[in-house]
């Protein structure tokens, strides 16, 4: 399947990585960020585990500035996270596990969580409406990461797939991705 690019339009240079905890008011900081998980569920797990500490993040805050920044770094976090996994994560799951409902549910609820993200891009932190779609969308992200953590990684885990040399692909195109958002 030809997965779509990367929506957004302004990417902080910052991948979803446990080391990314920062405030937005220091994301701009490039101080010496560990090493990523090479092992691809590993690497998945941590991007799920960053993006939920950005949702946490975002419920605390009140400063429009502030918002705006969490949720330009959630809409690039989750933009890139969906995109490895469909480029390179998910046909290899699909193909090894001949699967033929796991990876399209996936694929659908991608797609709720992609117009969201379209949606939070053209919007300003003004209000209840705007909160409302960053909680949803967090409730998405949920709903979405716990099925891949019960159902998808434990079934893949169980195939002869090589999750080092996935996991090193994945973070390849990540960081291909956060260097050029149109590649
Ligand atoms: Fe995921
Ligand atoms: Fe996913």
């Amino acid at each position: 399947m030809t997965a779509p690019k990367l929506a957004t339009k302004t990417p902080t240079k910052t991948a979803m990585h446990p080391a990314d905890k920062a405030s937005p008011r220091t994301s701009a900081k490039a101080s010496s960020p560990l090493p990523p998980p090479k092992d691809a569920i590993a690497l998945l797990k941590a991007d799920h585990e960053a993006v939920n500490q950005l949702f946490a993040e975002y419920e605390g805050t009140r400063s429009v500035a502030n918002k705006k920044a969490l949720v330009a770094k959630i809409c690039t976090a989750l933009s890139v996270h969906v995109q490895i996994e469909e480029e390179i994560f998910y046909p290899a799951v699909k193909a090894a596990l001949k699967d033929k409902l796991l990876v399209p549910e996936a694929m659908v609820e991608h797609a709720g969580v992609k117009n969201l993200i379209a949606q939070l891009e053209v919007a300003e932190p003004d209000g209840e409406v705007y909160d409302a779609k960053v909680k949803v969308l967090g409730e998405y992200v949920k709903h979405h990461v716990k099925e891949e953590h019960s159902d998808m990684f434990p079934q893949a885990k169980a195939t002869s797939l090589d999750m080092a040399e996935l996991g090193a692909r994945m973070v390849t195109r990540r960081d291909e991705l956060l260097a050029d958002p149109a590649n």
